[in-house]
């Protein structure tokens, strides 16, 4: 496995924002040596039913970040989110910073680029990104030393990208009461999630980890922290030491049983171009498709 450069010593202060509409918690995350941070899977608002977008969740996040007198150096997506819209590009029209998502979001552009019938406008190379990352590439925040960790099974793009001692999971995992995201979107695999899981969890004990969603299973307040050692003990799919073959067969009838995400179509859509709307047409107006039995 690669030799990653973890430091718990370096402790990042982690403002949390969570989207009641999507369960997506965003993340500001500054330096401790300095004003820098980063903004980890932010949301646009949409109102799909009416074609409508707006920007509440976004502004404030930016608000945020002016207030306390913050630099944003990178703008990260986990993944290629099929649930809720990237701001990305609008926070980072307003406040710079670099825009960075796994080296396999060519994989997940060639798939849904066919899926949407984008034509060869679309491009899908990743060139709408300012970073690919591999596994283990370094960058920093500030002072602040960063790492990814390719961790595809829930899409083949899936990151972890770890900061001093916090580490953003995306969908990764859930809280060990929410156990463990689908794997079953196109180039997903239940083994592969598993196998990820684990290089999570071979990360020190008392790493806190960060979730990109949560539904407040049983009834509980919403939550977005845990750490290493809560998960490895008692996630309700990979805890305790579960087995791959117990968790991919766990993984794989539960997964039949999901419906689609409401914001699928949309979300693929605008998040496979790096945030961005679809193109214009001549009339001027940005359209987005359905694909009648597509997906
Ligand atoms: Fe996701």
């Amino acid at each position: 496995m690669t030799d990653y450069p973890v430091n718990l010593d370096i402790k990042p202060d982690v403002k949390a924002f969570f989207d009641p509409a999507t369960n997506t918690i965003s993340y500001v995350v500054k330096d401790p040596a300095s004003d820098a941070c980063a903004v980890v899977d932010s949301v646009m608002d949409i109102d799909y039913a009416a074609g409508r977008i707006s920007y509440t969740h976004a502004d404030e996040i930016i608000a945020y970040v002016k207030d306390n007198g913050l630099k944003l150096d990178w703008l990260i997506e986990t993944h290629v989110h099929a649930d809720h819209l990237s701001a990305a590009p609008y926070i980072q029209d307003k406040l710079g910073g670099k825009l960075g998502i796994g080296r396999n979001i060519t994989v997940v552009q060639e798939t849904f680029g066919k899926v949407f019938n984008e034509g060869t406008e679309f491009q899908r190379d990743g060139s709408q990104f300012d970073k690919l990352f591999d596994d283990g590439d370094v960058y920093m925040v500030g002072e602040m030393k960063c790492f990814a960790m390719h961790t595809p099974g829930h899409t083949p793009a899936c990151m972890t990208h770890v900061m001093g001692n916090a580490a953003f999971v995306g969908d990764t995992l859930f809280m060990p009461d929410g156990g463990s995201a689908r794997a079953d979107f196109p180039g997903g695999d239940a083994g592969e999630l598993y196998d990820s899981i684990q290089k999570v969890l071979s990360l020190p004990d008392e790493m806190r980890l960060f979730m990109c969603h949560d539904y407040g299973p049983n009834g509980r307040d919403i939550q977005w922290e845990t750490t290493v050692a809560d998960e490895k003990a008692y996630n309700i799919h990979v805890g305790g030491g579960k087995t791959k073959e117990e968790f991919v067969k766990f993984r794989t009838e539960r997964d039949a049983q999901l419906d689609m995400p409401k914001l699928i179509i949309p979300s693929l859509q605008v998040n496979m171009r790096g945030g961005e709307l679809p193109p214009a047409d001549e009339s001027g107006k940005r359209y987005l498709k359905v694909p009648v039995n597509g997906l």
